[in-house]
């Protein structure tokens, strides 16, 4: 399965459409939204962010142990910590189950599913924009959200985006003093390395 198979698309939402609640649905589509304005303005294909906002949460109110069970498969490698996170196993699964059952091919689709919920080090580009696109899709209503997507959507590059993102994440974990994964805090200090450096203004697109 590839962004270029027949009804991929239409396939996708109505899975998602007859496994989701009314809630979720919303916040997918949200995400399909605003992830493509997200591509379009950060030079991303657009359609490769569609068919990752799409298979995001695909599985995020499937049983804990049916997600255990699609990283036991062994296809993307979880570390002890991503085991002892059962908040993002949503992501890895759906990215297992993409490449195992729909036979997607691309990993770099596979790589922004999976780790959505966290960030990663050294993430793609694509990647970045799911990121971000689900920290501020429309129908999120956190306290400041209009600030933030206002500010996040003002930069040049996905990855200042990201980095806004990542450290407003890691202000509200600590704040609720819940576990914070070492994937977002090595996510947000790669980033921030990259200030001032070639290679973040190599992921600015004119
Ligand atoms: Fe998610
Ligand atoms: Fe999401």
């Amino acid at each position: 399965m590839e962004i270029t198979t027949p009804n991929i698309f239409s396939i996708l939402r109505k899975q998602a459409a007859t496994t989701l609640s009314p809630g979720r649905l919303t916040h997918v589509l949200g995400v399909e939204a605003i992830s493509c304005h997200c591509a379009v303005k950060w030079g991303i294909d657009p359609r490769k962010a569609l068919l990752a906002a799409l298979l995001h949460d695909i599985m995020k109110q499937r049983p804990k142990a049916e997600l255990r069970g699609f990283l036991d498969r062994g296809i993307i490698d979880v570390s002890h910590e991503d085991l002892e996170h059962p908040q993002l196993w949503h992501g890895v699964a759906a990215a297992v189950w993409a490449i195992d059952e729909l036979g997607l091919e691309d990993m770099d689709i596979a790589q922004a599913v999976a780790w959505h919920t966290t960030g990663t080090p050294g993430m793609s580009d694509l990647g970045l924009v799911l990121f971000v696109s689900d920290f501020i899709e429309p129908s999120r209503n956190f306290r400041h959200v209009f600030e933030m997507r206002k500010r996040v959507l003002s930069r040049e590059s996905v990855r200042e985006a990201a980095l806004d993102v990542a450290r407003n994440k890691i202000a509200a974990i600590e704040r609720q003093g819940k576990a914070l994964h070492s994937r977002t805090l090595d996510m947000a200090e790669w980033l921030e390395s990259l200030q001032h450096s070639p290679e973040l203004l190599a992921s600015r697109k004119e």
